[in-house]
């Protein structure tokens, strides 16, 4: 269908909102000539880096970049065995893929989280995912990595928000990393991503991989920055972060309050989401899902099918996912009156 009357990304209505303030800040950076490489990315690293209580933030290109670039930066090789949820989106995986490591996919928990990882044999370091943005088991992946000396990595790119007791999504790994991509809770208006850590030697690893190798010790690197009017964008949409926020919770709230027959996926007592998805599980999915399609409500997919698809049948908790999830339209700006049609169109189809 072309043309929905309720599109599944808000970020067109996100620039509604702050319009001038976001074209003026891109403006004056074009118009200053100093658009790669500086005051505004140095200001947004710092004070990301501040917000979630970490020691350093390095932007860079894409969270692809980054957790590819944390897995270097902590010594993991292509002689690796990496941890890794089988249910994510692909990137996650295919970070681990391009540094050549091998995956040790695990079966998730009844909420996309990783389940238990243990029985695969000692590995050499774990990525783990805060899925749809509710916090996985953190202190039991974090006593398990301390114990055994090797390193976490915290996919943080739909957590940005969240947090587990006290302490934020983006300090809960030894590394962490945020996405800024369009649809993610902080959307930058050309994508980006931010390596969160407490560690100097992986600070300035990264800062030399992201451009180059120019400031460190490596020969070679990459070219992973965010541009200056991106940075600068994005320091006001960290302003506002806690305002969105609540807006993003209140829709949360509606449609948990609207559909209490249907079952959703939720976050564990003890954690905040940041409801970065909104994910209904019902039996006829892609029924329903073209149903919603003919009343003008775009919703989608995450995921279809598990990261190893070599190994139908191995993954019953993430496999129940493939079949059942519907991610449902969730943003700051979305009306009540949209979220109570979506319900009521939902609650239309399933009879309840
Ligand atoms: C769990 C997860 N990891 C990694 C990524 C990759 O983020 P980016 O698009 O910034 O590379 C995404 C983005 O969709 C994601 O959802």
């Amino acid at each position: 269908m072309i043309g929905y009357k309720i599109k599944f990304n808000g970020i067109d209505r996100l620039y509604n909102d702050y319009s001038w303030r976001l074209t003026l800040r891109a403006k004056s950076v074009w118009q200053s000539g100093d658009v790669l490489q500086g005051q505004y990315l140095s200001e947004l690293e710092k004070q990301i880096a501040k917000k979630y209580k970490r020691k350093y933030a390095v932007g860079v290109g894409s969270a692809t970049d980054g957790l590819y670039f944390a897995m270097k930066a902590v010594g993991l090789t292509e002689n690796s065995t990496i941890i890794c949820p089988v249910f994510s989106y692909v990137a996650t995986a295919g970070a681990i893929k391009r540094l050549g490591a091998e995956i040790h996919f695990v079966d998730t928990d009844s909420n996309g989280n990783i389940g238990d990882w243990q029985g695969y044999g000692l590995p050499n370091g774990v990525v783990y995912v805060n899925m749809f943005g509710n916090p996985a088991a953190y202190q039991r992946l974090k006593n398990y990595c301390d114990s055994h000396h090797i390193p976490l990595i915290e996919d943080a790119a739909q957590s940005q928000g969240a947090s587990y007791g006290q302490l934020p999504s983006g300090a809960m790994g030894d590394i962490s990393v945020f996405s800024f991509d369009p649809m993610k809770n902080m959307p930058s208006f050309g994508g980006g991503g931010m390596v969160l850590t407490d560690r100097k030697e992986v600070y300035d690893r990264i800062r030399s991989l992201r451009r180059h190798g120019i400031s460190g010790k490596d020969t070679y690197g990459y070219n992973s920055l965010i541009s200056e009017d991106h940075a600068n964008q994005l320091l006001l949409l960290l302003k506002k972060f806690d305002r969105l926020q609540r807006m993003r919770d209140k829709v949360c709230k509606r449609y948990r309050k609207n559909m209490p027959e249907v079952q959703m996926v939720c976050n564990s007592p003890g954690t905040n989401s940041s409801n970065h998805k909104l994910v209904i599980l019902v039996d006829r999915r892609d029924e329903l899902k073209a149903y919603l399609d003919t009343k003008g409500i775009e919703t989608k997919i995450h995921y279809s099918k598990t990261l190893d698809t070599k190994n139908i049948g191995k993954y019953p908790n993430a496999e129940r996912l493939c079949a059942k999830a519907l991610s449902l339209p969730i943003y700051p700006h979305l009306k009540n009156k949209e979220v109570d049609y979506i319900c009521a169109n939902i609650k239309e189809f399933l009879h309840v």
